[in-house]
């Protein structure tokens, strides 16, 4: 697959080792950065990612900060993204198979690195289920196009 990836200045030496790991699966990784300790607002970075996720040059994309939060709630504020945080692999599982996540997020200082790449490694692995579970993937995109909900009136 081709992937993104992209971080804060708290995640580097995580991402750079999640990276190197997606390499040796066989993985082409594009790095948005930021690769320096100095500050960095992670907008920047998800938002990148994001971009390319949604204009479809990547098939996916992993952002990384102090908690996964911040990266993953910029990158859901582009179209299209469905940028889940995930401490534990089973979660990053079913964010793929139920709610189709297209960017899986954690934070380098709530987990640890084997447990990150169980997270990557379960969240390539797994496949969208669709069925039952795309009229609620379309609901929230509904809410994204309209700022409303059809089904919440009726
Ligand atoms: C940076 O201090 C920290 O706020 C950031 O890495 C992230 O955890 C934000 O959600």
């Amino acid at each position: 697959m081709k992937l993104a990836i992209g971080n804060d200045h708290v995640a580097v030496d995580m991402k750079k080792e999640i990276k190197e790991y997606l390499e040796s699966l066989g993985h082409e990784v594009i790095d948005v950065g930021t690769n320096s300790t100095e500050r960095f607002n992670y907008p920047v970075s998800g938002y990148k990612v994001a971009r390319m996720v949604a204009d479809k040059e990547v098939d996916g994309g992993v952002l990384i900060c102090g908690t996964g939060v911040g990266i993953s709630l910029a990158a859901n504020k582009v179209k299209g993204i469905r940028a889940c945080v995930c401490s534990e692999p089973y979660t990053a599982k079913l964010s793929k198979q139920h709610n189709n996540s297209n960017i899986i997020a954690f934070g380098a200082r709530v987990i640890g690195i084997e447990t990150a790449k169980m997270i990557v490694d379960e969240w390539l692995k797994a496949e969208y289920e669709g069925g039952r579970h795309q009229i609620r993937v379309d609901m929230i995109h509904e809410i994204e196009e309209t700022q409303d909900l059809k089904a919440a009136h009726e």
